[in-house]
């Protein structure tokens, strides 16, 4: 099957720092790939380059047979690239709701009248209707996660880009945000998710990718993966 997102030869150095090494990737439609690598390695800087939020020195970047490596966050965006972010990023002033319809609006190019309902659907979705009034800023951790995933989502992304939704949720809150995320993969939409909750990666992923130093340390089948002795020694901090 043809590949939606392909990355070739992909570089970016801070100084003599390489955060990204050459990483060639390619994820096919409706696949779940997971990525993991240890703190530092490189996983949010690899979702930075695909969003456009901080441009390569090297490489390509292709989402749907085109090149988007130069492209505006926004226009990647627009294309269908919806991404989270580790650190939640709403509008804290402004309620639920309307960070939903802002998303809808300018990342996903929908029209007042059609955002409206993209942001209610979506409200229902992820489970934050109840919270619908209320200032972004005031959520506590589960929703500000929800809310993340939700703004996403509004964009109506045909490729979502997921950084740690799970971190810091209790085993039950984890357990349904992956019935939530069952639910959009069902539905088709391509998904990358970085997690440390490798539990909850486990129940979606399709397959893995893991990162040490900016470079791929594995890739494959998620089992064998996880039974990689390289992957155990540097991820889980095992004895190979
Ligand atoms: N704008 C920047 N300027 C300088 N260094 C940066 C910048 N952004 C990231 N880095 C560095 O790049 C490296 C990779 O960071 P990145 O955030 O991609 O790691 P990560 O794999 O997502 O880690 P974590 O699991 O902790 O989220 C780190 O050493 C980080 O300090
Ligand atoms: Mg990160």
């Amino acid at each position: 099957m043809a590949a939606l997102l392909r990355l070739s030869g992909v570089c970016k150095s801070y100084g003599a720092l390489k955060v990204t090494d050459g990483i060639d990737l390619s994820v096919t439609e409706g696949e779940t790939l997971g990525i993991l690598g240890p703190n530092g390695a490189g996983k949010t800087s690899l979702f930075n380059l695909i969003s456009g939020d901080v441009s390569l020195d090297a490489g390509r970047i292709e989402y749907d047979g085109q090149e988007v490596s130069r492209l505006a966050p926004h226009q990647r965006c627009r294309a269908g690239i919806g991404r989270s972010y580790q650190v939640p990023q709403p509008f804290g002033a402004m309620s639920v709701f309307e960070n939903l319809v802002t998303a809808a609006c300018f990342g996903g190019k929908q029209p007042e009248h059609e955002a409206w309902d993209t942001a209610y659907e979506v409200l229902v979705q992820t489970g934050l209707l109840a919270q619908a009034n209320k200032p972004a800023g005031s959520l506590r951790l589960l929703d500000r996660k929800r809310l993340e995933l939700a703004r996403a989502l509004a964009t109506r992304p045909r490729l979502l880009l997921l950084d740690e939704i799970a971190g810091g949720l209790t085993e039950h809150e984890a357990r349904e945000l992956v019935e939530e995320l069952k639910a959009i993969k069902a539905r088709g939409v391509t998904m990358i998710w970085i997690e440390h909750v490798v539990h909850a990666l486990l129940a979606l992923a399709d397959r893995l990718f893991v990162i040490n130093f900016g470079t791929r340390l594995a890739e494959g089948a998620p089992q064998a993966v996880m039974n990689d002795p390289e992957v155990r020694r540097v991820y889980m901090g095992m004895e190979a």
